[in-house]
């Protein structure tokens, strides 16, 4: 421990101390939209480690990369051909080496995705597969099913996959295999051996090569239990999906692989961490992935899926506190990711609609035609519910571009898109237009080619606004998002305490106000109206207007 242990009994976030994690602020790279060092259109390995001190200069803990792999990018690359290589387009195993060196040189940890619950169709067991045949080993490493009918033409169950279209696709022999996503990328069997000793290997492959730890892909899929006669799509549907026993989803077993995987993260110094995607039904379900003898850490996504909301944020924030607490975790905290609407946007729609109101997912921007949605609301609140999110303790989890301040990018053209959930029209009341306006490649100078991503276009066009967000024009203002992200994270890093907080009341219910165990406070309007703070009170980030908060907007205050 470099650190001091503080009043809540955590330790303090250290650099090299293996608890770095719990407090650690986790940047999601988008690898083939962040930075393009080839000119090829594809953001690359090198234009990430180009990019190191853009990095380290905002403040960032730890990167997370998404999907690198060799993939044919059906489903932006969580449809994996080789989990233990780089795509050729995105460069090398070497080019990695150099991205991790370049990286840890300047004290910031590499974490990298790590996609379990299906492979790619193109990967060589699934190659395998289809050509050894029914009832053979290598069909039982995926979930593979007699089609009903004479000759197997139809389809073993009505069911349908997340995105859109059948979960069953035929193979030619009476067969069909299993796909909770895109027909590309088949579900593990993972009764299988053979599966699980894939993923021990290139878990001890990229953390050999130095990868400080790993982002978990539908971690809560994994295991599965099917009967022999499988239930419908409405059978499904209507199944508990909180005692541990759906056949498909959140079950109890599959705790099994990940205590499995953590005697790998333990054989090695620091241990290496994980942390869960897992989109279960209740904090409780969630807690059961953040156990110290399983991925250690899980994704909390329910401020994701908040409204602006003093109330709300006040609820999610205590509940999952004390969930951490229970299980040893520390929360983690999230606003924006590569799947859903950009929250600068989210927060500018026009009001949402009934219980779908809560998905962040990107069907609410087709509801919303561009002349509703208030951008600048819309960018005061995503500043003020980061400046929020950042102060709290656990882990901050940004993403790529949301430090600029950037918004959804929602005019792309159908024949520009790439997402599957796009053009396999999943329930158009829910995804609307997909994920790619999330995706586009960032700017990185106001004027030149591509915005400074790369000498050749984008691979999802940048619209002309992306100008007046990019790097070199918010550096050069001191209040803009990027320079206040910049000033935030070095004051966390500086007013790091222990794992705690304790509510001061306002007299108002729409501002929230918080003191960590050191005496920093976080100080949220999330109103209309100015909140005054007491005589004498001075904000170390954060400005206040005739000595009172704005509207929607973030103070930072010293102990
Ligand atoms: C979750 C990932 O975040 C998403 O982008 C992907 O489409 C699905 N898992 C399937 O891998």
């Amino acid at each position: 421990m470099t650190d001091a242990v503080l009043a809540a009994g955590v330790p303090v976030l250290g650099s090299d101390d293996a608890a770095w994690w719990r407090q650690a602020v986790v940047y999601q790279v988008y690898p083939r939209s962040f930075a393009d060092s080839n000119g090829d259109g594809l953001g690359d390995i090198r234009g990430v480690t180009d990019k190191a001190d853009y990095l380290a200069g905002l403040g960032v803990d730890a990167v997370w990369l998404s999907p690198f792999y060799p993939s044919a990018l059906a489903d932006g690359g969580y449809d994996v051909d080789d989990y233990r290589n780089v795509d050729p387009r995105l460069g090398t195993l070497d080019d990695f080496d150099d991205m991790v060196a370049a990286l840890h040189e300047r004290g910031i940890k590499v974490i990298v995705d790590i996609v379990p619950n299906h492979s790619s169709d193109r990967h060589e067991m699934f190659r395998a597969a289809l050509a050894a045949g029914k009832g053979s080993p290598e069909r039982d490493r995926y979930i593979f099913r007699d089609g009903l009918g004479e000759n197997g033409e139809r389809p073993p169950a009505d069911w349908a996959s997340i995105f859109g279209g059948p979960a069953w696709e035929p193979v030619g022999d009476g067969q069909w295999y299993f796909h909770h996503f895109a027909t590309e990328q088949p579900d593990f069997n993972w009764d299988n051996p053979d599966v699980h000793a894939e993923f021990l290997h290139t878990l001890r492959f990229w953390s050999d090569r130095g990868v400080d730890g790993f982002r978990i892909d539908v971690a809560h899929g994994l295991s599965k239990d099917l009967p022999a006669v499988l239930p419908s799509q409405a059978e499904l549907d209507a199944m508990d999906t909180t005692d541990g026993r759906h056949p498909l989803w959140d079950r109890d077993a599959v705790h099994e692989i990940y205590r499995e995987w953590r005697r790998v993260f333990d054989e090695y110094d620091p241990p290496r961490i994980a942390v869960a995607e897992a989109w279960v039904a209740t904090p409780e379900r969630r807690a059961k992935y953040a156990t110290p003898d399983g991925l250690g850490q899980a994704f909390n996504f329910d401020l994701l899926e908040a409204d602006f909301d003093a109330a709300q944020f006040r609820h999610i924030v205590t509940d999952n506190l004390a969930q951490s607490a229970a299980t040893g975790s520390s929360s983690t905290w999230v606003l924006s990711n590569h799947d859903v609407v950009r929250h600068a946007t989210r927060y500018g729609l026009p009001p949402r609609r009934g219980s779908l109101a809560k998905q962040g997912s990107a069907w609410i921007l087709a509801g919303a035609p561009a002349d509703q949605i208030d951008l600048a609301r819309g960018s005061r609140q995503a500043l003020a519910a980061s400046l929020f999110l950042l102060g709290l303790p656990g882990s901050a989890y940004l993403y790529q571009g949301e430090e600029l301040g950037l918004h959804e990018v929602g005019d792309i053209k159908a024949e520009d898109r790439q997402d599957p959930a796009f053009f396999r029209g999943a329930d158009p009341e829910r995804d609307g237009l997909g994920r790619d306006g999330c995706r586009v490649p960032l700017p990185w100078t106001g004027t030149g080619s591509s915005f400074g991503f790369g000498a050749a276009g984008a691979h999802i066009p940048q619209p002309d606004w992306f100008a007046g967000y990019a790097v070199d024009v918010e550096d050069a203002d001191p209040a803009s998002s990027l320079n206040t992200y910049r000033r935030a994270l070095a004051l966390r890093h500086e007013l790091q305490t222990g794992e705690s907080l304790e509510w001061r009341e306002t007299g108002r219910d729409d501002v929230l106000r918080f003191v960590r165990p050191n005496g920093w406070q976080v100080v949220t309007n999330f109103g209309t109206e100015p909140f005054a703070l007491a005589e004498g009170e001075a904000p170390v980030l954060g400005e206040l207007v005739d000595g009172a908060v704005p509207a929607e907007t973030t103070v930072w205050l010293r102990g």
